[in-house]
């Protein structure tokens, strides 16, 4: 079946959604930043950040716009209240505002931070989707794709061709490896796979705050175009369901057609941009690091550190938002109703009260897996063990093959500022 290539949506509408959204954030966090708020120098920064500044202003810190925290005790608290919830992710826009959004609003333009993608909802209805995808997502299916994951990682290191000198560890592998498992756990053909790859590139900068009109019309266009695939997709599952984990959900019947879009955009999303940035940033940290890329290699069933230290270190999802529901304390600060919080996960998996000497990359860090870069509370990655063995497994025999392994070049970060990992890594061994 052709895929459909989504033209953008009428201009104004289009202008309108941006200008109420991500326009009025823009300004806000270029004014505040400009105006050397720690904050919004974080948010709108694409460099490695540097928490201490901010940290330094207590547990919990606000400007006349917007609050945020990198204290481990007060993110925990925070992602666990039931005090705090997702909002509609427009907590900070006057009411008038909010109303006019909903009007422009374009449900195909959907993203996997809008309603009704499991991020986006509070319980209960948030306890429903999650009850229906834990049935499909178990346990025994994920253990059952370790086979799978080892002999797809094998094939692309066969592939790989250093003849050329160098090779692009992200694009031929970092980014290979975690596409077939999802497109594997999602019952998408091999051929439509180039473009759903294409799509999910181009709308990853949907997480980003203040995104310019240029780049939201881009990510817009993309997120159509994966709207209308996942319409035709589970349509075709519904009349030849396989044994993928979306073909369980339609044929479960639990979820209306919406739900189900949403839901499966918010796991190529998730199986798309964040683990192909934790094994990049691995293999940039640990060749940041020799002393630890070399006790990796001297003993590779220390792949579960690498993981963890490097989602502590530098990891793939730097931040979430939460919105006090009602007026509320955390970590002996007031936090008045409605006001948006930014979790900064990065910051809190640097808190010197939790980890010791947290700025050093250590493999061997007794506590790195009470890091926060899969969340907590009610929203943790459902997909985080997935994620653990598909980098451990993946790193492990990157450097089982080739021990020798070096980065050889200038690597290139994504241009994304939540989702955060390298688009180019060179390589050679
Ligand atoms: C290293 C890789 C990954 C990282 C760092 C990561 C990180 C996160 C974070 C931080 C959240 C929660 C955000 C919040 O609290 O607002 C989340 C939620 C989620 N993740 Fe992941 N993720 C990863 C991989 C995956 C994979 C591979 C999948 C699925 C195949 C997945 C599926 C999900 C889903 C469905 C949610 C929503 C859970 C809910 O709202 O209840 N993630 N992830």
């Amino acid at each position: 079946m052709p895929l459909r290539e989504m033209p953008p949506l009428e201009v104004p509408r289009s202008y309108a959604r941006w200008a109420l959204s991500q326009g009025l954030n823009r300004a806000v966090l270029s004014f505040a930043s400009r105006r050397g708020d720690p904050l919004a120098e974080l948010m709108w920064s694409r460099d490695m950040p540097d928490y201490s500044r901010l940290r330094a202003r207590g547990a919990i810190h606000s400007n006349p716009f917007m609050a945020g925290t990198v204290s481990y005790a007060a993110a925990n608290e925070i992602l666990r209240s039931s005090d705090f919830g997702v909002g509609d992710g427009q907590g900070e826009l006057p009411v008038p505002l909010r109303w006019l959004l909903g009007k422009v609003s374009a449900p195909d333009a959907l993203g996997p931070v809008d309603p009704p993608s499991m991020l986006a909802v509070d319980p209960p209805l948030h306890t429903r989707y999650r009850k229906h995808v834990s049935k499909a997502f178990t346990a025994r299916r994920i253990s059952s794709m370790a086979e799978m994951v080892t002999s797809v990682a094998g094939d692309l290191l066969d592939d790989l061709d250093p003849r050329e000198g160098q090779v692009d560890i992200i694009e031929e592998y970092a980014a290979k490896l975690p596409i077939a498992v999802i497109a594997e756990l999602l019952g998408v053909p091999d051929s439509d796979r180039p473009d759903i790859l294409r799509w999910g590139d181009q709308a990853a900068a949907i997480l980003d705050p203040g995104l310019s009109w240029r780049d939201y019309s881009q990510v817009e266009a993309a997120m159509r175009s994966l709207h209308h695939w996942f319409e035709d997709h589970v349509r075709r599952l519904r009349s030849d369901p396989g044994d993928d984990l979306l073909s369980a959900l339609v044929i479960a019947g639990d979820l209306d057609d919406i739900e189900l879009h949403a839901l499966g955009l918010l796991l190529l999303a998730a199986g798309f941009e964040t683990t192909v940035n934790l094994i990049g940033n691995a293999v940039a940290a640990l060749d940041a690091h020799p002393s630890q890329r070399s006790l990796f290699i001297a003993d590779p069933s220390m792949a579960d550190g690498v993981v963890e230290e490097t989602l502590r270190w530098d990891p793939p999802v730097m931040a979430t938002v939460r919105q006090a529901y009602v007026p509320t304390r955390v970590a002996d600060v007031d936090v008045p109703k409605g006001t948006a919080v930014a979790v900064l996960l990065g910051g809190a998996n640097r808190d010197p009260s939790v980890f010791a000497d947290p700025d050093t990359y250590d493999i061997t860090r007794p506590n790195a897996d009470q890091h926060l870069s899969f969340s907590a509370g009610a929203h943790f990655c459902l997909g985080a063990s997935l994620a653990r063995l598909e980098a451990r497994v993946g790193l492990r025999l990157l450097y089982e093959r080739y021990p020798t392994l070096r980065v050889s070049g200038q690597g290139v970060r994504r241009n994304t500022r939540i989702l955060r990992g390298y688009s180019h890594l060179p390589v050679s061994w």
